[in-house]
């Protein structure tokens, strides 16, 4: 009894060797199962007090046993919480957040810029019908025009629209004018069949934009369009008007943005231009087919490419890096900085 207290309390210092202990002692092959098997051996006199004894010794050291289990089990915790404690006080890994794309920043920007100035923002499908990206865009089929924008067709009918301009003829059919003139832009994809190089890419974006009221001058336009290049440039940038060709507007006009800063003292001939958009003014065939009436209403219509500017604002030299999703190239435009 004494040895198997032993192996209880300083033998067993873990679990499994306290359950081999239990086996040793009181399993079918220990030595107290082997009393009560030899009890059929003894005199009927010896018989109660032997029995009373090897009971009391298995109560004991089952007794024994379970304490002991429970202490051991205890320990194991305590030391199992104190190897898993966590220090608070380490600095945390950093987790990398995400941003939006820089041409979404730049579009972003933009709308916020035109909301504040009173415009919708209208979106149009990609695949759209030839219809609207051409013909109520005053570019029958025939048009030689058609040429300047090389076009996916998924059927003669329907194709991939190579520009945003039929949101233009969509919304013109839908506007009520008695509720309002008519001020949006349509920010969105637009897909060419061109060869992808360092300018070129088959899929860029563009933002429409789209003013018709009564009284709109190609004043107007340039003065919305200034707005625009000191949003995106900053105040100190000036624009410039060239005359240009689009079935869509008349007059037509491109604008160059200028590359540097612009002061009272800047020479005009040291001014360094660099296109950024297309624009004029509302060509009547396109009022006319939309059920306007184009001696009654008129305005301005401008496309411009959130990529070019991206490329000009940033010194982004190739524009399939605008779509290649390389996060090295991306988190240089993380706008918390
Ligand atoms: N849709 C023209 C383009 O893609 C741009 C443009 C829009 C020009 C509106 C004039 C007015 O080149």
């Amino acid at each position: 009894r004494e040895r198997a207290m032993h192996d209880i309390s300083v033998v067993a210092t873990d679990l499994k060797t306290l359950h081999q202990t239990r086996v040793d002692w009181l399993g079918k092959k220990g030595p107290l199962t082997e009393v009560l098997r030899g009890m059929k051996d003894l005199t009927p006199e010896e018989r109660p007090a032997i029995g009373a004894l090897a009971n009391e010794v298995r109560d004991a050291l089952t007794q024994a046993i379970t304490d002991r289990q429970s202490a051991l089990e205890a320990e194991a915790l305590t030391k199992q919480l104190a190897q898993e404690t966590i220090d608070v006080t380490l600095p945390g890994k950093p987790v990398h957040q995400g941003q939006p794309h820089v041409l979404q920043q730049i579009i972003e920007s933009l709308e916020d810029q035109f909301m504040g100035m009173g415009y919708q923002i209208v979106e149009g499908p990609e695949v759209e019908q030839d219809q609207y990206n051409f013909e109520m865009m005053n570019l029958p089929k025939d048009h030689p025009a058609r040429d300047m924008q090389d076009t996916f067709y998924i059927t003669p009918d329907i194709l991939m629209r190579t520009q945003t301009s039929p949101v233009q003829a969509r919304t013109l059919e839908t506007h009520d004018f008695n509720a309002g003139p008519l001020k949006m832009i349509s920010p969105g994809r637009v897909y060419r069949r061109d060869t992808d190089d360092a300018t070129h890419s088959h899929q860029f974006h563009q933002v429409e934009g789209l003013v018709i009221d009564k009284h709109i001058t190609m004043g107007d336009l340039k003065g919305t369009l200034l707005a625009v290049a000191h949003q995106l440039f900053g105040a100190d940038h000036e624009i410039r008007l060239r005359p240009s060709y689009f079935p869509f507007t008349e007059p037509s006009v491109e604008v160059d943005v200028s590359w540097g800063a612009v002061t009272a003292d800047t020479k005009p001939e040291d001014i360094e231009w660099i296109e950024v958009l297309g624009a004029g003014m509302v060509h009547p065939n396109v009022l006319r087919m939309a059920g306007v009436d184009p001696d009654v209403y008129g305005g301005f219509a401008f496309g411009l490419g959130p990529d070019r500017f991206a490329m000009l604002k940033y010194g982004v030299e190739d524009i399939r890096n605008f779509y290649l999703n390389d996060v090295r190239f991306l988190t240089q435009f993380d706008q918390k900085g």
